[in-house]
């Protein structure tokens, strides 16, 4: 019999969402009145610089538009609105790698943020609408970065720290960017660790767009400054005014870019908007995390993904959060350095990925013990389902037996959580990310919109637009429409479907089944399958290439690698393959595409049309009989051949 966990009574009580009649009454609102719905929340959540005139415009879809008409500014609903109640209160807590700590309030960002804002139009010419790249540790300047584009208009594309040079000039040049924003470097496991050799190397070709970078120094190390293109930030802040006026923006104005993995080998600008984001970023930081007035909320993501963006900057401020950045990892100086967090700043609500959970349980199974955590009431999970081991461990270990465990399941495009437990309301079942938030109507149905069977696998399609949904692919309208609205209709209308397969139980529980195309998922992060390939054929000696997923222990789906090579080599050559190869995924893409596995095999499973059959190989890998029917590839012997050698 499956184990259902009721919401603690205690906590339920004073929960925004107290019991599921509440978020039935919610869902049934937005089914008898969709538009009103949504409208009363943007009336009640944003602070409007002039109101909007329509809730929704579906007359050019899939390219809808939210609030229209309306104009605000996001750094305004994040910083300034707060001034009058909240300027003293701490915005941001930041803790370094090695332990140094900064409080910043309201006030001191307000302060900052203006400054920035000022930085960027007076000294490096920064316009509404302009692109600036991010290319930022876990520091306090990168969330002023982000909030001083949105106080100017400018739309910031943020480059993960890890990506490679390669893989952050493909995405300067993609998104035209004119500023670079970057560090010296920074700090991880006690060591300093450099950024802006990486921005030197990626501009050396191509990025004539980008005319000046600007760079924030952290740890100090030795850079090179190239003259006339290279600014320190703590020299020029020095000279800026606290003062700059948010620009008015339409509410469908883009906020910022986030390139993801799709599953073709170039990577998607994911285009987000102001109003409709920041209205469900705030909306679902305060009903699935339930933050307080006097709440410590820590989510250990990096901003460099889109959980940064939304659950560590945008959210938590647009509500008057206090949020928690830290600069290190889970496991610097030991396995206990969440927990004497936790700890430190009596966080009470704690938001981070299983693979995090899996790693933090092997490495220190008993490091929680130590700690006092008696302050965590929400435990958060995203990226991937997590595993009864893992949720077991968190729950009792971490969360006591007393903490609701949310297990967000969402997306880059979708701006912020889809299906979650609402924590003083779900019945949480591990490893089940239960029903979907009120207004989000998800849906498992077939290509033509039908409802899937209960208990068997569907499209997990969101069959309404919804405010903080992706606008567009940036530069690629028509991908954009492809990638999101080619697969699924309802009621003959092309519908949202996510990517991922899910399935229902008999009582309505969503259970994400995972990706339906080539895109994997490496510890919590969308990694597509076609941009490895494209990496690893770029290795002279390698004439094919098919990269496919396989379960990992701690990350959930490693990088298995099957290469066909142009010659005959020897066994010793081979191994100096593998690290040639492995070389060249670092160049290109960064550490997060290494392969845990790279097998030379004689050919690859084709069709007769030349289809790789990528599910025999992912069959293959993870050492399962092959139950496909082979007899449509070209040679069926070939599938014994491939077994053979990855022995
Ligand atoms: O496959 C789903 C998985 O992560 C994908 C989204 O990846 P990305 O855009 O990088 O964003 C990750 C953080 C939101 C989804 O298509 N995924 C995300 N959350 C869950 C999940 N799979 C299962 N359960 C989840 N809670």
């Amino acid at each position: 019999m499956e184990q259902i966990f009721e919401p603690y009574a205690e906590f339920a009580k004073d929960a925004r969402i107290k019991n599921m009649d509440e978020y039935h009454a919610l869902m049934n609102k937005a089914n008898d009145d969709y538009e009103g719905f949504w409208g009363d929340y943007a009336n009640e959540k944003i602070d409007w610089f002039s109101p909007y005139k329509q809730v929704l415009d579906e007359s050019n879809a899939p390219f809808y538009k939210w609030f229209v008409g309306g104009t605000m500014n996001v750094a305004h609903q994040c910083v300034d609105r707060h001034l009058a109640t909240r300027k003293n209160k701490a915005a941001i807590i930041f803790e370094g790698d090695n332990g140094d700590q900064q409080v910043i309030t309201y006030r001191e960002l307000s302060y900052e943020v203006n400054k920035t804002a000022n930085l960027l139009k007076n000294q490096f010419n920064v316009k509404k609408g302009d692109r600036v790249v991010l290319y930022m540790p876990m520091i306090p300047e990168a969330a002023v970065a982000m909030l001083a584009c949105a106080r100017i208009g400018a739309i910031h594309s943020i480059v993960f720290g890890g990506f490679s040079a390669e893989a952050l000039r493909d995405r300067i040049i993609d998104a035209e960017a004119n500023l670079v924003i970057t560090a010296d470097g920074a700090y991880r496991k006690g060591k300093p660790y450099m950024l802006k050799p990486v921005v030197d190397k990626a501009l050396e070709e191509g990025c004539e767009c980008v005319k000046k970078v600007c760079i924030v120094e952290r740890n100090g190390e030795d850079i090179s400054w190239v003259a006339g293109r290279d600014y320190s930030y703590n020299e020029l802040i020095k000279n800026e005014s606290s003062k700059c006026e948010p620009e008015p923006m339409d509410s469908e104005d883009p906020l910022f870019l986030l390139y993801t993995s799709g599953s073709t080998g170039k990577p998607k600008g994911v285009q987000h908007s102001s109003a409709g984001y920041i209205l469900w970023a705030q909306m679902t930081m305060e009903w699935v995390f339930d933050v307080r007035e006097n709440d410590t909320y820590w989510c250990t993501a990096d901003i460099g993904w889109i959980t940064g963006h939304t659950y560590i900057v945008y959210g938590p401020l647009a509500m008057g959060a206090t949020t928690v950045m830290f600069e290190g990892v889970p496991t610097f100086p030991d396995a206990g350095r969440c927990w004497s967090m936790v700890e430190e700043y009596q966080i009470n609500q704690f938001y981070t990925a299983p693979t995090a959970i899996r790693l933090l349980h092997k490495m220190g199974e008993n490091e929680p013990a130590k700690y006092d955590l008696s302050s965590l009431r929400v435990l958060g999970t995203v990226g991937e389902p997590i595993d009864p081991p893992a949720w077991k461990w968190y729950y009792e270990a971490i969360g006591n037996s007393k903490c609701a465990i949310v297990d967000t399941y969402w997306q880059t495009e979708t701006g912020g959580h889809m299906i979650s437990p609402l924590p003083g309301a779900t019945p949480i079942k591990p490893g089940c990310a239960t029903f979907p938030l009120p207004g989000i109507m998800a849906e498992i149905i077939d290509e033509d919109g039908t409802p899937t069977p209960i208990g068997e696998k569907g499209f997990m399609c969101i069959t309404k637009p919804w405010p903080s949904m992706i606008r567009t692919i940036w530069n690629d309208p028509d991908r954009f429409v492809k990638s999101y609205f080619g697969d699924c209709k309802k009621d003959g209308e092309p519908v949202y479907f996510t990517g991922d397969g899910a399935m229902m139980s008999d009582d309505g529980y969503i259970t994400i089944t995972g990706r339906t195309d080539d895109v994997i998922n490496v510890s919590g992060h969308r990694m597509g399958t076609a941009e490895v390939e494209a990496a690893i054929k770029k290795h002279p000696g390698v004439a094919s290439v098919a990269v496919v997923g396989k379960p990992h222990e701690i990350k959930g789906e490693g990088i298995f690698a099957y290469v066909v090579l142009k010659g005959e080599d020897t066994m010793a050559e081979e191994m100096e393959m593998v690290q040639e190869i492995n070389k060249i995924v670092l160049t290109e893409i960064g550490a997060i595409a290494k392969c845990d596995d790279i097998k030379f095999v004689p050919d690859l499973p084709k069709t007769r049309s030349g289809k790789i059959m990528r599910r025999i190989l992912r069959s293959i890998a993870k050492g399962e009989p092959i139950t496909q029917d082979t007899s449509t590839l070209e040679d069926p012997s070939i599938v014994q051949k491939i077994q053979t050698c990855i022995i």
